[in-house]
């Protein structure tokens, strides 16, 4: 590496913190052109230190800190006493303890990172996680060094009426046109759930009566012009804290809970102790401006941040190569609470989804790391689908593995043990270890080892002894820095079904099996644990069909060679409701897998029959609704929907762009034309005109015919263009109108080109006020798959109402294009890569955090062809190159190349 550039840490250098800060006092004095930072610090050596690492104190800061005055119990420090470098300020020999007073002075106005203290339109607000508060002062900056807070903030009072930090209010005043809050938090807590809100907003108030009785205020503040969009939120807000007292026994710990809405906000929320801060489009929600989609995102959002108190916040991360403590743990807990709230099935189908979409190719790709990363530059680049969604199904495999009952002992000894401390995922696996007398030594392998698990699996029937053998082979790729891999230990549940399709009840003995589920059939769930095994079912009287993976019980890619009558099979019988999707999409990807095959060879394109019969039995199970009571509305919707273009790619070897594209197309139009009748009954059966509600039932609903809509859109048919005019402009909801702007936009038919600008005008004059909605509208342009888009995105860049400073309106345009068109992204050019890597560059100086964010479709290369791994590889070169290069994106680039 050159002199000069980002060096990588690695988790086997943690040493403890050479201080402790015992009280942090802040002064936060905000002016519009510089705000003054007097921090007060009672540091402490700490005793677990090496006594050579605290002769100085050093702490972390950045170049935008201007450093007035540093003074050490009162005293100022003279220039020879201590040093100001670049990001560090050393104090030189310094006693046991002191109280270190700093002044610095800071321009939040002009801090377009949106890490620290900044303006998000007229209101200050604060983002500190991962390591954004050395932008606010010089502080010891790492989630083991825990603090009691003090935090005044003052402010003009006219201007910014609202001023909000951690904790409980304590002392308040006000002095000509300013006014001041003293706001104190008695938890300890790490710098980077530090919060601070300055503004001028309104907000709604509601009560929470903990188990134990006592009553939690609750806010929710935004800005005036969304205060009627926070309702939602607040419901959910309510039944995540009741839902974690009931299925965790956790409670709430301070008298107030407030969540604000931010417009510019890197991630989607933050779970600052106290004061979450939401980006509004996880936060907002109000029947015309929010799709479903986005309201189960804002139920979901609200439970995650509000469960960090708990999981995150009173039990925090020893490091950063920790996170995953938190974040996998969380994200578990969110995906539970959303299921138990709606139809768990289809949460799961969800999940898996996003999965195998975003966690599947990160570990495939040049980026792959284990859910405890060993190294990094720069810890932002680590909030990956990896650390986030993997690290989720590691816990739920820990789950899996000891049953709801015997985890939630083990999550009760990791709460009570580690209550107050900074820990580490060994700590947590510890705890599950100890709480139940289980022994997860192999188990940990899924915290240190990156890359996707392949299952092969073969079943082989033996009539004469009644046996049925499942011989399972576990195998790993080799990821960069890892070459060799040792086998896991995962659940891996299975079933069999007769020849009627019901499930046999086997025996299990003589199996390793952990723990059999009853729920809803008989599973029993496999200890997987050698690089190959063999399962042995006794007295099966006649050839099953297995059931494998239930429930996506681990995160692996199972090859098994099903026929496509076994797959119909499994679709319309299994017990599981995941497998009878995952049949669904097996059999789709076999028939789409064969149609690339058919255009590379420049043959005729037939569409199986197999896939065109479980259509028709989808859709006429949504007519008849009650018939199977297994497969309700919402999971029929899903069953509709033909896997990812993204998934496609990413199972195949080299990804042949154009002809997955072409062929999952063409699979849709021959759906749509041979089911044309059936799908428009369906669509009719469920165009209601019921008031909108964010409820199961009514969302099942407008997925099935917004679903059925997209098929009917798919042949040029000018009634079917009529009928989405229609439903675009008599719609009540955004679920619905949105959808027909998508479909319309999407169209090919000539019929469509008009109505198609005329109703993307009407959009934007109907909602110009609402950014959530704008947002929208970029998106949907810019991920219509219809040639010319790229040219159309190009355009939009100038639109008075783009602006890439804002992340939810880059996101919109930039990001959807990149990651969702795949087609247009990768048009044969090397137009859309040089699109996206102009992007990055405008971005590295403004944002360096979502600079390297959206660079991750350029980093896949190796999927493609030589033209355009060449193409691609080009476009990473140029980033490489550019003059002040971030951190964060060179990790990226350098990691890819
Ligand atoms: N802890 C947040 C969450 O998952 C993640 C987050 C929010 C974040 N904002 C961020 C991470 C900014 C890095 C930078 O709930
Ligand atoms: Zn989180």
């Amino acid at each position: 590496m050159k002199e000069g550039q980002p060096k990588a840490i690695y988790l086997k250098d943690y040493k403890v913190p050479p201080f402790l800060i015992e009280e942090t006092n802040l002064h936060v004095d905000i002016h519009d052109d510089v705000t003054t930072v007097t921090t007060t610090l009672k540091v402490v050596k700490n005793s677990e230190a090496a006594s050579e690492d605290q002769v100085h104190l050093v702490l972390d800061g950045s170049k935008d800190l201007a450093t007035q005055s540093v003074a050490i119990d009162g005293r100022a420090l003279t220039d020879n006493e201590y040093r100001v470098d670049d990001d560090e300020l050393s104090v030189f020999e310094v006693p046991e303890q002191f109280e270190l007073t700093t002044t610095i002075q800071i321009k939040p106005q002009d801090n377009t990172a949106l890490e620290g203290l900044y303006k998000s339109g007229d209101m200050y607000c604060t983002q500190c996680e991962a390591e954004g508060f050395r932008n606010i002062t010089w502080y010891l900056d790492r989630p083991d060094v825990m603090s009691k807070y003090t935090t005044t903030v003052v402010a003009d009072k006219a201007s910014y009426p609202i001023l909000l930090s951690n904790g409980n209010d304590i002392d308040r005043g006000e002095e000509g046109d300013r006014h001041w809050v003293t706001w104190q938090d008695p938890f300890m807590k790490p710098a980077y759930l530090f919060a601070l809100v300055a503004g001028d907003l309104q907000h709604i108030e509601d009560e929470f009566v903990t188990m134990s009785g006592r009553k939690v205020k609750l806010q929710i503040f935004t800005e005036p012009h969304n205060i009627d969009k926070v309702d939602y939120a607040m419901l959910s807000l309510k039944n995540s804290m009741k839902w974690d007292e009931e299925v965790y026994g956790r409670e709430y710990d301070l008298d107030v809970f407030m969540i604000v809405a931010v417009e510019s906000f890197n991630m989607g929320a933050m779970e600052n102790k106290g004061l979450n801060i939401f980006n509004t489009s996880c936060v907002l929600a109000h029947p015309e401006t929010t799709t479903d989609a986005a309201y189960q995102r804002v139920e979901s959002v609200v439970g995650h941040e509000y469960f960090h108190n708990w999981s995150g916040n009173r039990v925090t991360c020893r490091d950063w190569f920790q996170l995953s403590l938190k974040e996998g743990f969380t994200v578990l807990r969110d995906q539970q609470f959303s299921a138990d709230m709606g139809s768990p099935t289809v949460c799961r189908v969800n999940d898996v989804a996003v999965l195998r979409s975003a966690q599947f190719p990160e570990d495939a790709g040049p980026m792959a790391h284990a859910i405890r990363p060993d190294s990094f530059i720069e810890i932002n680049n680590f909030y990956t689908a990896t650390v986030y969604e993997k690290g989720a199904e590691v816990v739920g495999m820990i789950r899996t593995l000891l049953g709801p009952e015997r985890f939630r002992v083990g999550t009760d000894l990791y709460f009570d043990r580690h209550d107050g401390q900074a820990v580490t995922t060994e700590d947590f696996v510890k705890a599950m270890e100890d709480a139940n007398g289980v022994d997860f030594t192999q188990f940990r392998t899924w915290y240190r080892q990156a890359g996707t698990p392949v299952l092969d699996v073969t079943g082989a029937y033996d009539q004469s002894a009644k046996t049925f053998t499942l011989n399972v082979k576990q195998s790993c790729p080799a990821t960069p820095g890892q070459d060799q891999k040792d086998p896991y230990h995962m659940p891996l549940k299975v079933g069999l079904l007769d020849e009627e399709g019901n499930d046999i009840r086997f025996p299990v003995l003589g199996l390793d099996v952990s723990s059999v589920d009853e729920a809803s059939g008989f599973s029993a769930i496999l200890n997987l644990t050698q690089a190959e095994q063999e399962f042995v079912f006794r007295g099966i009287e006649s050839k099953p069909t297995p059931s494998l993976l239930r429930g996506f019980s681990a995160p692996v890619k199972l090859r098994y060679e099903y026929s496509r009558e076994e797959l119909r099979f499994l679709m319309s019988h299994d017990s599981d409701g995941f497998n009878r999707w995952e049949a669904g999409q097996r059999l789709a990807l076999d028939v789409i897998q064969e149609i690339v095959g058919q255009i590379e060879a420049g043959e005729e394109v037939t569409v199986d029959e197999h896939l065109m019969a479980a259509f028709d039995a989808n859709l006429t199970q949504a007519l008849e609704g009650d018939k199977d009571p297994n497969l309700d509305k919402a999971m029929i919707a899903h069953m509709l929907v033909l896997p990812a273009t993204s998934y496609l790619i990413e199972m195949s070897e080299v990804a042949n762009v154009d002809a997955i594209h072409q062929a999952r197309e063409a699979v849709r139009t021959a759906i749509a034309k041979k089911l044309s009748g059936l799908l428009l009954s369906v669509y009719k059966l469920n165009q209601k005109d019921v008031p909108y509600q964010a409820q199961a039932q009514q969302i099942a609903e407008r997925a099935l015919k917004n679903v059925a809509l997209g098929y009917l859109m798919q042949p040029e048919d000018t009634e079917m263009v009529n009928l989405c005019v229609y439903q675009y402009e008599s719609a009540t909801n955004m679920t619905d109108r949105s959808a027909a702007l998508r479909a319309l936009v999407g169209s090919a038919a000539e019929a469509a080109q008009e109505p198609k600008e005329k109703a993307l005008n009407d959009f934007y004059n109907r909602f110009q006020h609402e950014a959530l909605v704008i947002d929208q509208w970029f998106a949907i342009q810019a991920t219509c798959s219809l040639p010319g888009t790229l040219e159309r995105v190009k355009a939009l860049m100038d639109h008075d109402a783009f602006d890439i400073k804002v992340p939810n309106r880059m996101r919109g345009l930039v990001a959807q294009f990149a990651m969702n068109n795949i087609v247009n992204f990768h048009e044969a050019s090397g137009g859309g890569y040089e699109f996206l890597a102009d992007r990055v560059i405008e971005l590295n100086g403004i944002n360096p955090q979502m600079a390297a964010r959206i660079l991750s479709p350029l980093t896949r290369w190796r999927k493609y062809d030589e033209e355009r791994q060449a193409l691609m590889k080009e476009q990473l070169q140029r980033i490489l190159e550019v003059e002040g290069i971030s951190p964060d994106v060179y990790e990226i680039v350098t990691k890819s190349l």
